[in-house]
This record gives C-alpha cells, structure tokens and sequence, in this order.
C-alpha cells in the first residue's frame, strides 16, 4: 500500500470521528422553550412594541434606548400608541418582565446568547431596591 491510500484511509477515519456527535444526536434536537410571562406582564398585556417585533428585535431596541439615554441625555420613549415609557433596562423591561429567569433566560440559554449587561445592570430591580 502506497502513502496515498494511508493517507486518505486516516482522512476517512478523522472525518468519520469527527462527526460522530453529529450522527449521535440526530433526531434528537432540544425542544424550543416557551418564554413564561410573569403575573405583571400578563395584567399589561402589551409590550413596548408589538409582539413580533419585540421577539426579532429586542436587542435592537434596547440598544437604541442606551445610545439615546447615554448620548442624548433623552429618558422617555414614544411608541406608536403613543404610550410613555422611561427607557430602561432594569427599571422598564425588568419591571414588567420581573421572572428573568423564566423569560428572558430561557430564551438566551436556548439560543446561547449570553447578554453581559448584567456585569452592570440589576437583574433583579426589585430585590435591589
Ligand atoms: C408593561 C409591561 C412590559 C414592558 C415594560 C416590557 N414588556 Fe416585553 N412583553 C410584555 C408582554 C405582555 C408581552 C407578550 C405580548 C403577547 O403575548 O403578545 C411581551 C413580549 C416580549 C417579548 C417577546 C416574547 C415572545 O414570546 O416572543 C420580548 C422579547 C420582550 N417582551 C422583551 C422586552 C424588553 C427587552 C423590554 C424593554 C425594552 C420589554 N419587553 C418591556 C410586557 C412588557
Ligand atoms: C423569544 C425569545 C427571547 C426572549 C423572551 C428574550 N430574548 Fe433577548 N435575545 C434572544 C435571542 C435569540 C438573542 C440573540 C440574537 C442574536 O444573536 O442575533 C437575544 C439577544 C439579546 C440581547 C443582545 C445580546 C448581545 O450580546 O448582543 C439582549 C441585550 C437581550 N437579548 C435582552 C433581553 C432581555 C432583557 C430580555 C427579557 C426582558 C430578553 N432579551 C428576552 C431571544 C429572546
Ligand atoms: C460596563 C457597564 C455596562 C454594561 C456592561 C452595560 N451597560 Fe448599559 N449602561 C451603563 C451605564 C453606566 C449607563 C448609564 C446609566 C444612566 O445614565 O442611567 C447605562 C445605560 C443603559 C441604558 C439606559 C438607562 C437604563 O436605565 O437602562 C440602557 C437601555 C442600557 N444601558 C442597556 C444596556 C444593554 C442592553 C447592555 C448589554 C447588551 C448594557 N447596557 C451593558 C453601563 C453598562
């Protein structure tokens, strides 16, 4: 047997180990967690936007918020209802949405997106205060 085919056997086998945790878990995916609302958001019913845009565009929307907050020296935010709201992290979001854990944790640890505000931010406005 000549180099060449040692050489491509090792890369069959390589690949195959490296896949292996692939095949493994086939067929058995995480179910999607569902985001439990807490008793206060219920009562709200409604976000700061819709639904839909909230579910795609919350870091967005927050990010907005800060540079507004940070650069601008502005704290109230307008929706389209024309509904006020002080645009806060801890004390708007987490206020309403006072079960981090269950809501906003579970989605992020889903989708292994691990937000660092929380080095500065209170997580648990109401504990703090
Ligand atoms: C006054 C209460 C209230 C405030 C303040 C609030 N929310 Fe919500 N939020 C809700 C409610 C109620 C829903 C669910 C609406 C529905 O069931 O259609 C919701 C939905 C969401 C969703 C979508 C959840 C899903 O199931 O897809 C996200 C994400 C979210 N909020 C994040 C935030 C963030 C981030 C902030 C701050 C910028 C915020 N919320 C502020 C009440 C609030
Ligand atoms: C319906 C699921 C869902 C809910 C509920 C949810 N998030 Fe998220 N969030 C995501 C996903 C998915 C990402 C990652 C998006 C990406 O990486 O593009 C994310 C990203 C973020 C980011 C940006 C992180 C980064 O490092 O860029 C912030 C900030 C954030 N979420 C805050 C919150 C807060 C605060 C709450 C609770 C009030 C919340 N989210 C609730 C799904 C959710
Ligand atoms: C290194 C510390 C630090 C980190 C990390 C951080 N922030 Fe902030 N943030 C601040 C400070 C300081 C302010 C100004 C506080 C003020 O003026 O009320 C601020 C203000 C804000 C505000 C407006 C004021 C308020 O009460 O919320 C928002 C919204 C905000 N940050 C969102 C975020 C989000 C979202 C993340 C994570 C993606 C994040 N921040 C990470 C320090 C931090």
């Amino acid at each position: 047997m000549n180099d060449k085919g040692k050489i491509i056997t090792g890369l069959v086998i390589f690949f195959a180990i490296l896949t292996l945790p692939f095949w493994f878990n086939l067929g058995k995916a995480a179910p999607v967690p569902k985001p439990e609302l807490s008793a206060k958001a219920k009562a709200a019913k409604q976000c700061v936007r819709s639904t839909e845009y909230m579910r795609a565009e919350h870091m967005q929307l927050l990010n907005d918020w800060r540079e507004t907050v940070v650069r601008d020296a502005k704290r109230t935010y307008i929706n389209e209802h024309g509904k006020a709201f002080n645009m806060s992290l801890s004390n708007t979001c987490l206020d309403c949405h006072d079960n981090k854990a269950q809501f906003c944790d579970r989605c992020h640890d889903y989708a292994s997106a691990r937000p660092y505000c929380w080095d500065c931010h209170i997580d648990n406005p109401k504990g703090e205060k």
